[in-house]
């Protein structure tokens, strides 16, 4: 079975067909940060008008880069939920009316969900295992018991983890999105030049959750009251390369923290991570340095947002039956997930 996969909910214009929710026949993906870059984040409204004019060109070429013509599509999927509801609306309005005309069945599916499809796509994983969703917008651990089963173990109180990335990028200039200049900044850095604060989260129904304001404010504060006492300067220790890598390390710790609090406390000793800080080189070297667990990562090119994620889902909801309704329409907020503590 051959699906089309659509993914426009933020900044990425993206379309792929995968064959029976495992073999990436095409894959494109479409990036907008050019057009967002200048702004140092994502502006909804730009966002929105380009998926409109790129969505078909983007559909188109996943069909020829698949060898597919339309008719060739057994069914269409595409995000309907979380994200920036302008943006969602041009992909599922489209996939929509793509299914629609071609006369095969459409799959809405969640952005989240999906994400953690991405590492299935290449590997089998036996149900439940313990999820690492992280990305601009969230920053959750969950159990997962199936593919559209997951239970809310702990989330971000505040900002999300790769919010946070961004944020401190912006603030000390270093790019956008920040995580992926942090991220090779801190290649060059002392990960143990400055020390942040861990957030204090260890009891009760907050176990599990993570918080990322303080270390935002932080970095920003401690860095420049450094600036300020070390009057003679001292260029070594205030270079973004340490600032990058001293904050990596915390915020990559506080995730690390809760999430290995749920192994012990869940048993479960299989991590998938999914979403745009699954790129992260430091959080994939501190779990493969775990060698009690098995933690699966999708590829660098299924980290970040993109259509084959959505469509080997969709395959999962068809091969059971299900089809969603054309009425079916976009949320910017999670609709789904259970919040439960072991
Ligand atoms: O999943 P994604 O592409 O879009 C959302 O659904 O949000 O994730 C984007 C986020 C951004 O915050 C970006 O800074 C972060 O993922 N990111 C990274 C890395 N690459 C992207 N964060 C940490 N390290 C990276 N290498
Ligand atoms: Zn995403």
């Amino acid at each position: 079975m051959k699906v089309l996969g659509i993914e426009s909910s933020c900044d990425e214009c993206a379309a792929a067909v995968v064959e029976d929710g495992t073999t990436i026949l095409s894959n494109v993906v479409a990036t907008q940060i050019p057009f967002h870059e200048v702004y140092n984040g994502v502006v909804p409204e730009i966002a929105s008008r380009m998926h409109t004019e790129w969505i078909s060109g983007v559909v188109k070429t996943a069909l020829s880069d698949a060898g597919c013509r339309p008719g060739d599509i057994d069914a269409v999927a595409a995000t309907a939920q979380p994200g920036l509801l302008g943006s969602l609306l041009v992909g599922l309005s489209f996939g929509k009316a793509f299914a629609y005309s071609l006369d095969k069945p459409f799959i809405a599916v969640d952005h989240m969900l999906a994400h953690l499809y991405a590492p299935m796509l290449s590997e089998k994983v036996d149900y439940p295992f313990l999820g690492l969703l992280v990305s601009g917008g969230h920053s959750i651990i969950c159990r997962v018991d199936d593919f559209d089963a997951i239970t809310v173990l702990g989330t971000t109180i505040d900002d999300a983890v790769g919010e946070a990335f961004d944020k401190v990028s912006k603030f000390y200039g270093f790019g956008y999105p920040g995580g992926v200049y942090i991220d090779r900044l801190a290649k060059g850095g002392d990960s143990n030049a400055f020390k942040f604060p861990l957030p204090n989260l260890h009891k009760g129904e907050h176990r599990y959750d993570v918080s990322y304001s303080g270390l935002k404010t932080a970095v920003i504060n401690q860095i420049e009251q450094f600036r300020q006492t070390d009057a003679q300067g001292n260029p070594a220790a205030i270079s973004p390369e340490n600032i990058a890598a001293s904050f990596q390390k915390t915020a990559i710790d506080i995730l690390l923290r809760s999430l290995y609090r749920a192994v012990e406390d869940t048993g479960l000793r299989t991590v998938v991570a999914g979403g745009g800080v699954a790129a992260n080189s430091y959080l994939r070297q501190c779990l493969a340095d775990r060698k009690d667990l098995r933690c699966l990562f999708p590829p660098l090119n299924l980290c970040g947002d993109n259509g084959a994620m959505v469509a080997g889902l969709g395959y999962k909801y068809l091969a059971r039956g299900d089809r969603s309704p054309w009425t079916v329409t976009a949320s910017a907020r999670v609709r789904a997930f259970k919040r439960r503590y072991p």
